[in-house]
């Protein structure tokens, strides 16, 4: 294989990337999606039998050329599978299979079965045909989905408290379930005269849903669903905090690794020893920006300093003139020294990473590591200095300081 093929290859990987923010990964995104859009509200279309003959036959149409682009995508997935950072010691055949074999493999296999069957003459008149595409390319929605490994991870780490509500769950639903079939079995032995039946009771009530097809008559099992209808809003709610708990636990980890992964490449904490390097890192979030965005307004209350990881920034300075900083420098910091409004304007010149330091976090810090505030301040004083040094020539008769 030629340099210029291997080149070809990766830039074709770097946009099927999952999750890649680059702009042409982005665009790849985008059109996907659409595709998808498309193929799926034909087949939903298509599965209406009052549709007419002619828009059935744009339909399918529209079917075989969504069908056909995922064709194509399969292909090319497979083509570049050997530049998966996790199949470099493979060989090109072997990452083939593995990432055929690998859940988005598998799931953008099953998204070409279409393909495969109306390629065998398999008729998509039918609505059941169309239900079954239907099923195929919803999945392919899973893989633009960016928090399903967050969830995957967050339902294996609280696996014992989820298990512990399942069971909780479990026993209120059997409890109830007997409970209602001891208790209405000779008023209503259609409905609760075996254990299964009283089952869908249980389960429709303890979820809250409801549907009113059986409902307990005697008090006694009227008591029972009442206590059930109470314990399953409690069950709910705990499991609601149980997910909600380990994901936003999951996502400050995450947030922990982005910024350690970032802070190194600001020269004012390089020196700083790992203990306090980690304090700070608790404390600093990622931003990114597209270029040209305002990141903060002249005059606005300021809450918060940034530390650029990589990118570039103009100042706007408020005599007209402007400075440009770039990977490692910070802004933001005059407003919560001197406690006053944002002296500039500052905009994205690229796309840019920011870290953020919160006020609160700041003046916690500077208390902390002296040698930070100092030098935070000492690059403050220089910066207020410069731009009463620019004021002054701008406009030699003015007084203001
Ligand atoms: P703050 O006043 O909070 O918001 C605007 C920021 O622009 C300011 O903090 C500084 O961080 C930054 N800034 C102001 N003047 C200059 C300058 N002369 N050079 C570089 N940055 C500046």
């Amino acid at each position: 294989m030629t340099a210029a093929q291997k080149t070809f290859r990766s830039q074709v990987y770097e946009v099927l990337r999952p999750s890649d923010p680059t702009p042409g990964a982005r665009r790849w995104r985008k059109i996907h999606l659409t595709v998808l859009g498309i193929g799926l509200l034909a087949v939903i279309l298509l599965s209406i039998d009052e549709v007419l003959g002619p828009h059935r036959a744009f339909l399918r149409g529209a079917i075989w050329c969504v069908t056909i682009f995922f064709l194509v995508e399969y292909a090319a997935r497979l083509w570049v599978a050997p530049e998966w950072p996790q199949m470099a010691d493979m060989s090109p055949t072997m990452a083939r299979l593995r990432w055929a074999a690998s859940l988005s493999g598998l799931i953008g296999l099953l998204a070409v079965m279409p393909a495969v069957m109306l390629a065998g003459g398999y008729s998509i008149i039918g609505a059941d045909a169309a239900s079954v595409f239907c099923i195929l390319w919803i999945l392919k929605l899973g893989l633009h989905a960016p928090a399903f490994g967050t969830l995957a991870r967050v339902i294996s780490n609280e696996r014992a408290p989820i298990a512990s509500v399942l069971i909780v769950f479990a026993i209120l639903l059997m409890s109830a379930a007997t409970g209602a079939h001891i208790v209405e079995r000779a008023g209503q032995p259609q409905q609760f005269g075996s254990l299964p039946n009283a089952m869908w009771w249980s389960v429709v009530t303890l979820t809250t849903t409801g549907y009113g097809d059986v409902v307990p008559l005697t008090p006694a099992g009227r008591i029972i669903g009442s206590l059930l209808m109470i314990s399953g809003i409690a069950v709910l709610a705990l499991m609601t905090g149980v997910l909600a708990t380990g994901f936003a636990q999951e996502e400050r980890r995450r947030e922990y690794l982005r910024v350690w992964d970032q802070v190194t490449r600001v020269p004012i904490f390089a020196s700083l020893g790992i203990v306090t390097l980690s304090e700070i890192v608790g404390k600093l979030r990622t931003r990114y920006y597209p270029a040209r965005v305002t990141v903060l307004r002249r005059g606005d209350p300021g809450d918060s300093m940034f530390f650029i990881s990589s990118g570039e920034v103009e100042v706007r300075l408020p005599t007209g003139g402007t400075v440009r900083l770039g990977d490692g420098a910070f802004f933001g910091e005059m407003a919560l020294l001197n406690r006053q409004p944002r002296a500039a304007t500052i905009a994205t010149t690229a796309p840019t990473t920011l870290l953020v330091l919160y006020a609160s976090d700041f003046y916690e810090i500077a208390s902390h590591i002296p040698a930070l505030a100092e030098a935070v301040e000492n690059e403050a004083r220089r910066r207020r200095e410069e731009n009463l040094e620019r004021q002054t020539s701008t406009h030699p008769g003015g007084s203001k300081p």
